[in-house]
């Protein structure tokens, strides 16, 4: 997929590795649609990306999702990318997990995605080509204790993903995995509940740039590469 002239929906927009996409790929020439909740940021956002446009978007409202995605079309005329970014964390032991906020985070890591690709399919289909790109998390690759539920919430994802790929191979759409390491963002700042702790006497591990992350996922838009993984050598395992 070139990206200097697609159209490239990416969810939560507002801040972080979703920012940071949005500012690489207009960069590279392509126009912006910018979801999330926070109006006036995505707002500002687009008024200095050229041909942007902001559309407010809770993801976790399935009417919201399809809405934005028909002003999007009816916008530009087609969607090329789907960037699923929006995401939240959950940092606790799994005995301390409140069921509302584990049900919460799956709507919004798990099932928010499967919506916003079933918003894009069909179009994708009839123009024969489309790229979906899904952000899953390195805590996915191995067992991390305290993070079991946002990891449960992500590795459904990475199956739907993987699935999706199958399915829609042969319409000439591409969906690729993306396993983000800890990277410098509000994340950390704004869990759903509980806080990542280093265990005592282990270094606190240096955190990629929204920026970097972004430079790898414009990548696997243009090579429709299954998945790529920003995790350190050796950190896959259990
Ligand atoms: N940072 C890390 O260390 C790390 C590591 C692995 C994976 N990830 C994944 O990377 C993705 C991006 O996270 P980030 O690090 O950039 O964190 P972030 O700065 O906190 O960004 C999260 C984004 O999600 C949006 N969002 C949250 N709830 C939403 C909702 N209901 N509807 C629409 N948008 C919503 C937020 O926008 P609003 O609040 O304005 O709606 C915000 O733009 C997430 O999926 C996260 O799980 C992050």
């Amino acid at each position: 997929m070139e990206i200097s002239d697609a159209v490239i929906v990416v969810t939560g927009a507002s801040s972080g590795i979703g920012e940071a996409i949005a500012r690489a790929a207009a960069r590279a020439g392509a126009t912006l649609v910018l979801l999330a909740r926070r109006e006036d940021r995505i707002r500002s956002l687009a008024a200095e990306l050229p041909g942007a446009i902001a559309l407010p978007c809770d993801v976790t409202d399935d009417g919201q999702v399809s809405g934005a995605i028909r002003s999007a079309v009816n916008e530009f005329g087609r969607v090329d990318v789907l960037v699923n970014n929006a995401g939240q964390g959950l940092h606790l032991p799994l005995d301390e997990v409140d069921p509302a906020d584990f049900r919460a985070i799956l709507e919004l890591n798990l099932v928010a995605p499967l919506v916003a690709m079933q918003a894009v399919i069909p179009m994708m289909r009839t123009q024969g080509r489309g790229s979906i790109v899904n952000i899953s998390s390195g805590t996915t690759l191995t067992v991390l204790p305290g993070a079991g539920a946002y990891a449960a919430s992500k590795a459904g994802l990475n199956m739907l993903s993987a699935v999706a790929r199958k399915e829609l191979a042969a319409d000439g759409i591409t969906v690729s995995t993306v396993y983000p390491y800890i990277t410098a963002t509000e994340f950390h700042q704004s869990l759903r509940a509980g806080a990542r702790r280093t265990a005592p006497g282990r270094p606190i591990p240096t955190a990629d740039t929204a920026e970097h992350v972004a430079d790898v996922i414009l990548d696997v838009i243009r090579s429709g590469a299954e998945e790529a993984r920003l995790t350190p050598d050796g950190f896959a395992g259990r």
